[in-house]
């Protein structure tokens, strides 16, 4: 059984305090579940988070990393930093780092083998710009992301790996890919994980959704059948929202 994940990526938003409120207010309304529940705050935020959610089935992950293992890269954070602080899950890829900082699938690529190679587990982020999708080359888009970025992987690797597909026209927008856009596009993406690798790796593989997921639209989603939860940004930052969505889940 694949597991499912509701993540929330935080982005750049709450500080040091408000970071302690929102988990101490998700903390009390978190639903029974059996899906994961992650959340991804700012590098300055995740030790206070660490220490908020001690004891609580809350996860932190890292929005970030860089390949490196240290050395004179001014402003960035290794995985070590990281895995020190008990942070072992880090999102890689997001469309935000792609377009307002150049990463490229070359370095995902590097990024990517340098968490794995320390045993974290990696939320790869891809999707298709709005361009692509109207001129129907999103498949093509996302599968060759796929294969620059992860297709160099033995299939062990991929046991540490959780797939976010998130359309960039979707993203912060309000405007949702439809649950029918979103199951195509995720079978597509276990059908190709499976002719480069096999049945058994493209059905362990968690694929998230990510792309304006509210309360409302969330159930519809999450019923698909290829879609294993979803990584949220805006409805994350308000806790009764987050909260819905893992409870439709
Ligand atoms: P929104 O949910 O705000 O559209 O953001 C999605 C996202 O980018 C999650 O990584």
């Amino acid at each position: 059984m694949r597991t499912k994940i509701v993540a929330g990526n935080w982005k750049m938003n709450k500080n040091l305090e408000e970071t302690e409120a929102l988990l101490s207010e998700l903390s009390a309304k978190l639903p029974d579940t059996d899906a994961e529940v992650i959340v991804a705050p700012t590098f300055v935020n995740l030790v206070a988070a660490q220490r908020s959610l001690q004891g609580s089935v809350i996860q932190v992950a890292a929005q970030n990393m860089h390949f490196a293992e240290n050395g004179a890269y001014t402003g960035e954070i290794s995985a070590d930093m990281l895995l020190h602080i008990d942070v072992d899950t880090v999102i890689l890829g997001h469309s935000e780092r792609r377009s307002h900082f150049g990463e490229t699938d070359e370095l995902l690529a590097k990024k990517v083998k340098a968490a794995l190679e320390k045993d974290m587990t990696v939320i790869f982020c891809f999707g298709e710009e709005l361009e692509e999708r109207k001129s129907e080359t999103h498949f093509s888009v996302v599968e060759s992301q796929l294969k620059n970025a992860l297709f160099d992987l033995d299939a062990q690797a991929w046991k540490n790996i959780v797939l976010a597909y998130e359309p960039v026209w979707a993203i912060g927008t309000g405007e949702t890919a439809s649950p029918e856009q979103a199951q195509e596009m995720h079978a597509f993406i276990r059908k190709t994980i499976a002719g480069a690798y096999n049945d058994s790796v493209a059905d362990e593989v968690s694929i998230l959704y990510g792309g304006s997921v509210k309360p409302a639209n969330a159930s519809d989603i999450f019923s698909k059948p290829d879609v294993d939860g979803g990584l949220i940004g805006g409805a994350s930052l308000k806790s009764t929202d987050f909260v819905d969505i893992i409870k439709a889940i």
